[in-house]
């Protein structure tokens, strides 16, 4: 097999209180990725419809880093030309990168016939986050590679559980970043109180998942004492809006992921009120991009075409 195109979706990590060991796949919005094999040895990424300035050495792109740790983990010689048709925003806590990176080593998986487990893929996957965030953190690509929900049991090894994930309807408002990364600023001394808080919380999403129940899954997601105070901190008017979606009667509010980008979930017959209010609370934003009405996915990396 010489080519393949592959679809990967944007994905939510954290899913509130499960800092680098939840994420979420969502149905839209979603990036192509095209490998062709060839005879040089050469490894080439290039974007279609790039407006962002995305980099494309390898060492600074997620996709390139991945397909270096692919390369020296299994000695391979195989060049490639990597095509990545941008449709997502990148640096909004959507998962792209992390999507570029599944998808590209999903397809060599099949296509070089690797037998790489989706435990392998993952944590192969994981080692070209650090282009963008600086940290292999899992929970994006895994929810790439596999779609629904994830759960990162384990980090050493890396070990992934799926949850089938109910179809909950999503509203993103996509904002882009105000700064490469706010992972830094995040300060894991949270205190006993709302360390047993994040834990219950945690079990309650597990819990809402496996029983269908959105309105408790919404609640659970809506605090969290890790990343949400820093983030939040960062989005002009996140406050503002999220108490104003959940009066609204939306289930739960979060950042998504690294942020700024923010995940509210509600009841098919909201869905079109929860967007307006995102929408005209974010309006004056300058790095609000525009709000999506998808949902949550089974769905990871498909292939669509080899
Ligand atoms: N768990 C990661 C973080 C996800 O919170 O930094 C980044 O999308």
């Amino acid at each position: 097999m010489k080519r393949i195109v592959l679809r990967s979706p944007a994905t939510s990590a954290n899913v509130g209180p499960g800092y680098d060991i939840f994420a979420m796949a969502l149905a839209d919005p979603y990036d192509e990725i095209e490998i062709s094999l060839n005879d040089t040895k050469e490894v080439n990424i290039e974007f279609v419809n790039d407006t962002q300035a995305i980099p494309t050495s390898l060492e600074d792109n997620v996709a390139g880093l991945a397909v270096l740790e692919l390369i020296k983990r299994k000695r391979l010689e195989q060049g490639m030309s990597i095509r990545i048709h941008k449709q997502m925003t990148s640096g909004a806590g959507l998962g792209t990168t992390g999507a570029s990176a599944a998808a590209v080593i999903y397809g060599l998986n099949k296509m070089l016939n690797l037998h790489l487990t989706p435990n392998e893929m993952i944590d192969i996957a994981r080692m070209g986050e650090v282009a963008s965030g600086g940290s292999p953190h899992a929970d994006n690509v895994a929810a790439s590679v596999l779609g629904g929900f994830v759960l990162v049991k384990n980090y050493k090894p890396i070990d992934v559980l799926k949850l089938e994930m109910p179809e909950f309807p999503v509203v993103l408002a996509i904002l882009k970043k105000s700064q490469r990364t706010t992972r830094g600023f995040i300060t894991y001394e949270i205190g006993q109180e709302k360390l047993k808080e994040q834990m219950a919380r945690c079990s309650r999403i597990i819990h809402a998942i496996h029983t269908h129940d959105i309105e408790e899954f919404g609640d659970a997601f809506s605090v969290d004492h890790i990343a949400e105070p820093v983030r939040g901190a960062a989005i002009p008017e996140y406050a503002e809006v999220k108490n104003h979606v959940i009066s609204a009667g939306a289930f739960g509010c979060q950042i998504s992921g690294g942020g700024s980008s923010v995940v509210a979930v509600c009841s098919p017959d909201n869905i079109d009120f929860i967007a307006a209010i995102m929408e005209k609370g974010f309006a004056g934003n300058p790095n609000f991009i525009q709000v999506i009405k998808t949902k949550t996915s089974n769905i990871g990396v498909q292939i669509i075409s080899e």
